[in-house]
């Protein structure tokens, strides 16, 4: 392939990933992990796949950053993942600390790429990422809107018993209960949900957005979502190294974009081969505004504990 993608955590989201990209024929794949054997094992078993999957993507896993060098992109989701009782928070301290390891890693070998992060607390990782890389704010981007909007979209198609390709949906904010699905953009062929449903419906759903980490979590009991995580990540992967110029909901660093600054947060932004190529500012209500400001609030709050972290 003439493109590099590595994953560092070859855990539940990072295989996936590693596998969504080489089934897509997007790019090779080099998979790394402090566990010895894991991303080795992974990867070679990925690569037996292949014959039958129809794919030519080679497959690397490795416990070291050698075979990651020249990356175009990589994929952060090394860190621990929660477990019923714990928020995203609560892995502040241990996270930061293997974000900036793998940080330090990735920079030396890749200082070009673009770096996307899906470790948990999002917001507070690309920023531990940020910080570390030195990289421009556009070459760092964080998943989640592009799951929390995922999520919604198959809640809506499931409550109105319609394609759920033909559901559009955003949800800006911050990755945490202070998220914010914005349903007047949310729409099924181009109809606005809020033409299609109840208020009380909606809230519904949105609660159960808001919620749909935890959701998974308290079924799994094992550890957190990964199917639907890594597929987003894969998106967001698939239109920078195609430039397609997608609008995506994703964390990036605002400078008084929404009136916030200098925090990582979920906004829509467009995806290209230069990372984030520009965020888009739409208008919103008061109340949209304000939810949003309650968000940032929290994402910068998060911001303050990681100050006081010696990570
Ligand atoms: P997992 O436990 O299955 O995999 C994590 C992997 O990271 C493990 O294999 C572990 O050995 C590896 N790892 C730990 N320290 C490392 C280091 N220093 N270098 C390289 N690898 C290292 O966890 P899972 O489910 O894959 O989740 C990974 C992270 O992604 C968690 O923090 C989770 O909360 C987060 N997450 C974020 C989402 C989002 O929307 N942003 C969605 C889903 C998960
Ligand atoms: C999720 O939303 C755990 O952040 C992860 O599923």
């Amino acid at each position: 392939m003439n493109s590099k993608v590595t994953v560092v955590g070859a855990g539940n989201v990072g295989a996936t990933a590693a596998q969504r990209l080489a089934e897509k024929e997007l790019c090779d794949v080099v998979l790394i992990d402090i566990i010895e054997g894991v991303p080795q094992g992974k990867a070679l078993d990925l690569t037996e796949a292949a014959a039958i999957e129809k794919h030519d993507a080679q497959l690397t896993g490795t416990n070291d950053y050698e075979a990651s060098a020249g990356s175009d992109i990589v994929i952060i989701t090394a860190g621990i993942p929660r477990k019923p009782g714990m928020s995203r928070d609560d892995l502040i301290s241990t996270n930061a600390g293997i974000m900036k390891k793998v940080t330090q890693a990735i920079c030396q070998k890749s200082p070009d790429a673009v770096l996307i992060i899906v470790s948990n607390p999002l917001d507070a990782m690309c920023q531990v990422a940020y910080e570390t890389s030195g990289f421009p704010k556009n070459r760092i981007i964080g998943m989640a809107g592009v799951l929390d909007s995922a999520r919604f979209r198959a809640f809506i198609a499931m409550e109105l018993d319609v394609s759920v390709e033909n559901t559009h949906a955003f949800v800006l904010g911050g990755h945490g209960d202070t998220m914010v699905p914005l349903p007047r953009f949310s729409t099924v062929a181009g109809i606005p949900i809020t033409e299609l449903m109840s208020k009380e419906r909606i809230d519904a759903l949105v609660d159960r957005t808001a919620n749909g980490g935890a959701e998974i979590v308290s079924l799994l009991k094992t550890g957190s979502a990964y199917y639907a995580p890594a597929s987003a990540a894969v998106e967001m992967a698939e239109s920078i190294l195609k430039d397609k110029k997608k609008i995506l909901p994703c964390a990036a660093y605002l400078e008084g974009e929404y009136g916030i600054n200098d925090l990582f947060i979920g906004v829509p932004v467009k995806l290209g081969a230069n990372g984030i190529e520009g965020v888009i500012e739409i208008s919103l209500t008061d109340d949209e505004k304000a939810a949003l400001k309650k968000s940032a609030d929290a994402v910068a709050e998060l911001k303050s504990v990681l100050a006081g972290i010696d990570y």
